[in-house]
């Protein structure tokens, strides 16, 4: 988590910086803090809140600087206070550092610089960068080699960039593990933690690996390794997103963008390369086993995914948890693990894969950022191309991620002949009628969903029933709402119900049951049985269906309506639903939307 920016220019490059770090604030908003410089000496302006807030609070934005660093802080080390907030400096005032990772050596560092007489006035673990920069450069008067010992000395995962008095005019910065990249504008040059935050500026990247590290003037860059300090040649990446994409386009949040654009999105991954989609079949055709790895959303992504393996494709394709990959996946030689990630930047999914690699299982992953850590670990790679994802609640990624799944299990499908080519094709069909139906859904519903989560937005507890497919719909759905509303929400299998949660059901329990279209009978009359159970107990129950107005007479306390649509893609109908849903309670309950409490869009810590 935690954003850095950092810009040399020609001119006054201090309203560039601010964009940039504001277009960064998505991967925390804790706090925000820049560097500057005036005269060979450094500025350092830093305070609580968001970017917004703080460089109006610390008039930012009429300090006139050539070169300048900036952070936005998801809190990990120390809490949120001004004196936690980056940038650190030395105690002779000379180097500002900004940093994303966790140095995890930190405290031995510190005791040790203490005792040397160094002054700390954070909690942070980043603090020990500044002090060792400006020990190191007593002992070499050189940067270079001084940054060359403090990388030699840090442990754990880093991305950081400084500014310092002894070299006004350049900007270093260092990778391990945390994601940087490079802007090369013609007057100016850029660091970011991604693309974001130099995309209105430029569209030419340079990715920097673990191990390297980075000068940039204003008119030059040059990338080299960490431990021998050789210069290594890197190749420009051209960033094919339109920073249009990245606006609000007069949607009130993010949020609701991006679960409009769906349709779009939608569209975007049915035209996926077919020859990539075929590859990750063949891949999971020739495995002993395929794992699918995936943390939060995306976990439920992978639990979609097992469901549409295993009836598509009659392979049991486990979803696990990036973060429990370690003590539970099983893995070797004949293993694929398929990942999947909006950001590509999420460490527990790259532990996952790094553990994996090194058992010699293959790896393949579904990814939104290029250029990201993951996408370019794996063996395989889809770029989903859902475009930027700007709220941290994931939403279109997530839908696009189980299409792209889901034309891969059909693949597999066929591969295996467990699927005849007719039926490849109507349901390729089915699929092909999702964009028009999440449109006209987006078009026809949204207003009832809006009055419907007005009306119970003050419940205190949701319970989310799916059965088979739509339990991890429900999954996902409970996950949305709690993390955009903070109304606590519980997804569960239908099945569960009888065995403890009945005894649950009271008046401040209300429910949403996902109902498949009647064609899946065994799945529709299990669902319907559920609804029965909460209703026996005087349970309230939204329902979500697909059955004519009429047919279900008094079984709802609510119910919402939806167009007959082929069973392959209902539950991602109901996937939508349960957006909306989730989006309207936060709105009438007045949360941040894009920027709810605890959570960041890109956690690259472990
Ligand atoms: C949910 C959410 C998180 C992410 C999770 C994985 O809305 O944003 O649960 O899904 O942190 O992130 P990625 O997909 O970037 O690997």
């Amino acid at each position: 988590m935690c954003g850095i920016s950092g810009v040399v220019g020609l001119k006054n490059i201090t309203e560039d910086l601010y964009q940039g770090i504001r277009n960064l604030e998505y991967r925390g908003y804790d706090s925000c803090g820049v560097a500057l410089m005036n005269k060979n000496s450094l500025i350092v302006k830093k305070n609580i809140g968001g970017v917004e807030e703080v460089f109006r609070k610390e008039n930012v934005l009429s300090v006139s600087s050539k070169i300048g660093i900036a952070h936005t802080r998801w809190a990990t080390h120390g809490t949120v206070t001004k004196n936690n907030t980056h940038p650190f400096t030395s105690c002779d005032g000379s180097f500002a550092v900004v940093h994303n990772g966790i140095i995890s050596n930190f405290r031995p560092l510190k005791d040790k610089l203490i005792r040397e007489g160094h002054k700390f006035d954070s909690e942070t673990d980043t603090e020990v960068i500044p002090h060792l920069l400006e020990k190191y450069y007593k002992e070499t008067k050189n940067i270079e080699k001084t940054l060359l010992k403090v990388l030699n000395v840090l442990e754990g995962t880093f991305a950081l960039a400084f500014i310092t008095t002894k070299a006004p005019g350049q900007i270093f910065c260092a990778k391990r593990e945390s994601p940087l990249m490079l802007g090369i504008g013609d007057e100016a040059k850029y660091v970011g933690s991604d693309f974001n935050a130099f995309i209105d500026q430029t569209k030419n990247a340079v990715i920097i690996d673990d191990g390297e590290y980075a000068i940039i003037t204003r008119d030059s860059y040059v990338v080299k390794d960490s431990v021998t300090g050789q210069e290594i040649q890197k190749s420009i990446t051209k960033i094919d997103w339109d920073s249009e994409t990245s606006k609000k386009g007069g949607y009130p949040h993010y949020m609701l963008k991006e679960i409009y654009e769906q349709p779009q999105v939608v569209t975007n991954a049915l035209e996926q390369d077919s020859d990539s989609l075929d590859e990750i079949a063949e891949m999971v055709f020739k495995s002993d086993r395929t794992q699918l790895v995936g943390v939060g959303t995306t976990f439920y992504v992978a639990s979609y995914g097992n469901y549409i393996f295993s009836s598509l494709a009659g392979e049991f394709c486990p979803p696990i948890s990036s973060d429990e990959f370690t003590s539970l996946a099983n893995v070797d030689k004949k293993s694929l693990v398929i990942a999947l990630s909006q950001s590509g930047e999420t460490y527990d999914t790259l532990t996952a894969l790094k553990f994996a690699k090194s058992k010699g299982a293959k790896t393949a992953a579904i990814v939104n950022v290029m250029g990201s850590s993951i996408s370019r670990f794996v063996d395989k790679v889809i770029l989903q191309g859902s475009g930027p994802e700007i709220c941290v609640i994931s939403t279109k990624a997530a839908l696009s991620q189980m299409l792209i799944l889901t034309m891969i299990a059909l693949r597999v499908g066929v591969k295996k002949k467990v699927l005849t080519k007719k039926a490849y094709e109507k349901s390729m069909a089915a699929l092909a009628e999702l964009p028009g139906i999440i449109q006209s859904i987006l078009n026809e519903r949204s207003g009832f969903i809006h009055r419907i989560a007005h009306s119970y937005c003050k419940t205190r507890h949701w319970l989310y029933l799916g059965r088979g497919i739509y339990y991890p719909i429900a999954l996902e759905s409970a996950l949305k709402m709690k993390e955009v509303a903070y109304v606590h929400a519980e997804g569960m299998p239908g099945g569960f119900l009888k065995h403890g949660t009945l005894a649950m059901i009271d008046k401040d329990i209300l429910s949403i049951v996902f109902i498949p279209p009647r064609e899946d009978k065994a799945l529709y009359e299990a669902s319907i049985h559920c609804v029965d159970e909460i209703r026996a107990r005087s349970g309230f129950v939204l329902g979500i269906h697909f059955d004519e107005r009429g047919k279900n007479k008094d079984l709802f306390s609510e119910e919402l309506i939806l167009p007959s649509v082929p069973p392959l893609i209902a539950p991602l109908i109901q996937l939508v639903i349960g957006q909306l849903f989730s989006y309207f309670t936060a709105t009438s309950l007045k949360r941040n939307v894009d920027k709810p409490r605890s959570l960041a869009k890109s956690v690259t810590v472990g």
